[in-house]
């Protein structure tokens, strides 16, 4: 017991958050996970929140959304994506030919960063290990970085998103596709430019399903 105390503690102080024990489940852990989640005072933003936001669907999931982080709806119920951009992300699944509990749906921070505004990289340095321990744990066949804020917080970038999108990226060995926030499209005045910001979107979907169908026997 000693020996496996003093192995955990030299990972820990190597800095991994997580270890794959050959023959455990990784997904045993995602229980354990949420319960870290619900109780985290890593960052400020625990302070002003309601609810914890840690994510919700399929623990076997072979897409995983990432967003940005809780908006107030989300904060008031304690579930990502279910205010106005959750119900066009909604859509999107559906379209897709998929259930919303089929998908697994996150954000990179898990408690609402106040008025909205974008996570401070502080935040996301507290908050960014939760998101890699789930991805660990669900194995999805594909991440979809919903906007520009999930995408570069993840990959420590800068990208625009309407120069990215359409190219297959990764994270951690995970294909990684990006596309555009749902609200981002729901803030647009501009029909032409919301139908194409949908279709562009829609395009992003097809290499996502064809990723999934590719690995069906
Ligand atoms: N926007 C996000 O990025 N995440 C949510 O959960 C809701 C809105």
């Amino acid at each position: 017991m000693n020996e496996l105390r003093e192995i955990l503690k030299f990972y820990g102080e190597m800095g991994a958050e997580f270890l794959h024990l050959p023959g455990g489940d990784p997904r045993a852990g995602l229980a354990e996970l949420n319960r870290e989640i619900l109780q985290c005072r890593r960052c400020r933003l625990h302070e002003g929140k309601t609810h914890y936001v840690p994510g919700e669907g399929s623990n076997r999931p072979g897409i995983v959304f990432v967003g940005e982080g809780p908006g107030e709806t989300e904060d008031q119920f304690g579930r990502p994506f279910i205010g106005k951009a959750g119900q066009l992300l909604d859509k999107i699944i559906q379209k897709m030919g998929l259930e919303r509990d089929a998908v697994f749906i996150t954000n990179v921070v898990k408690c609402r960063p106040p008025n909205n505004r974008e996570p401070m990289k502080d935040e996301v340095d507290a908050c960014l290990p939760y998101l890699l321990r789930q991805l660990a744990a669900l194995r999805p066949r594909v991440i979809v970085c919903l906007g520009k804020v999930a995408l570069n917080n993840m990959l420590g970038t800068s990208h625009s998103m309407g120069r990215i999108r359409g190219q297959l990226l990764s994270f951690n060995g995970i294909p990684l596709v990006p596309t555009y926030h749902p609200a981002f499209i729901l803030h647009k005045k501009d029909k032409d430019e919301i139908s194409k910001a949908k279709w562009e979107v829609w395009e992003d979907m097809q290499k996502v399903l064809a990723l999934i169908a590719s690995d069906r026997p």
